[in-house]
């Protein structure tokens, strides 16, 4: 038996920054993201003989190569899931994972990773037992392995985390947009500018466990909901500043979550900064509906309409690429559910 299937990364419109006590990785406030249809994992999971340790086993290869360092994640999340999929009791796994964006470009591959392997286990657990899982049992399977990872299932927004106004939003697993979406967003990029490929600093494990005890953690979560609400509204109705605005401010309040911890720290970079204000001057001239968001770390997500692509591109190429490291970055459409390869 072997499964492949192909997973998108994605980026957060709202963002999930820290934990609920109790519970394995269950959000602390809802967030909203888009998947990032053009930067994927592809992972193969194949079984090889029977497993007679009586608890996970399983090899592990990252670009043709094995990888150490990754073993203790996967093993606790074998840990977490194996009670769901009676694969992993019968069978010693053998998994190859791949990007198709280079590794130490700082772009998060745990949510597509996570994603991918979490749909192999599905597919080979149905080939074993004809058990059929739905998209949000397995998103609740990836979620064990990285929280964000749950959000990569769907090709519309993904929302994760209980909001008293969003029917069937939950912490357990991600469900996708339940509303129709107005066309201003039906076709939208986003560019990666690639500003520290480094290790970060300070790991989102660590930065999701600052928030407890942090007092400004329970008005960082009111403002998630909120906005959560409001960009929900954005994206039904097409009020394209509302949108912006959430969007820019969920990024800095990210990061300003970061430097109100203790310890504090900061993974903007200078060139984060100036790259900010090189898309508001933009912005401000042009008129264009180009955006920034961030993940946990230096590089900047710049969000914009399909449309604008090319005046976008020669903006990047012309006054960004100073900004990058190696003048890296990637360009993404968004929206994307996993794709099974044969
Ligand atoms: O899934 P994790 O534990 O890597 O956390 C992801 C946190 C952010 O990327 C900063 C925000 C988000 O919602 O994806």
């Amino acid at each position: 038996m072997k499964s492949t299937y192909r997973c998108s990364s994605n980026i957060a419109l709202v963002k999930y920054w820290g934990k609920k006590t109790g519970g394995i990785q269950l959000p602390a406030n809802p967030s909203i993201s888009f998947t990032l249809r053009d930067l994927y994992t592809e992972t193969t999971v194949s079984v090889e003989g029977n497993n007679t340790t009586g608890k996970p086993a399983f090899d592990f290869f990252f670009e043709g190569q094995p990888k150490p360092s990754f073993i203790p994640k996967l093993s606790d999340f074998f840990d977490r899931v194996e009670r769901e999929y009676s694969i992993l009791k019968a069978f010693r796994l053998h998994i190859h994972s791949s990007n198709n964006f280079p590794h130490g470009t700082g772009i998060a591959s745990s949510a597509s990773g996570f994603g991918a392997l979490s749909c192999c286990l599905a597919a080979l657990e149905h080939q074993h037992t004809g058990k059929v899982l739905e998209s949000e049992q397995i998103s609740r399977t990836a979620r064990l392995g990285s929280g964000s990872a749950c959000r990569s299932m769907y090709e519309e927004p993904a929302i994760w985390g209980i909001h008293p106004e969003i029917e069937g939003s939950n912490d357990e697993f991600a469900i996708p947009l339940p509303y129709p979406m107005h066309s201003a967003f039906h076709e939208m990029m986003d560019a990666v500018l690639i500003i520290d490929a480094g290790e970060k600093s300070v790991s989102s494990t660590v930065g999701h466990g600052l928030l407890k005890g942090n007092p400004f953690a329970a008005a960082r979560y009111g403002e998630a909901t909120l906005h959560l609400t409001e960009i929900i509204q954005a994206l039904k109705t097409g009020n394209m500043s509302d949108f912006i605005r959430i969007v820019e401010q969920e990024a800095l309040q990210l990061h300003a979550m970061m430097m109100l911890s203790n310890p504090y720290f900061i993974l903007m970079r200078p060139a984060t900064l100036s790259v900010i204000e090189a898309v508001w001057a933009f912005r401000r001239d042009t008129g264009i509906s180009l955006m920034f968001t961030l993940d946990a770390g230096a590089n900047v997500h710049l969000l914009f309409p399909k449309a604008q692509y090319q005046q976008v591109k020669n903006f990047i190429e012309s006054q960004l690429l100073e900004y990058c490291q190696n003048k890296q970055y990637f360009c993404s459409a968004i929206g994307a559910a996993p794709v099974r390869i044969e």
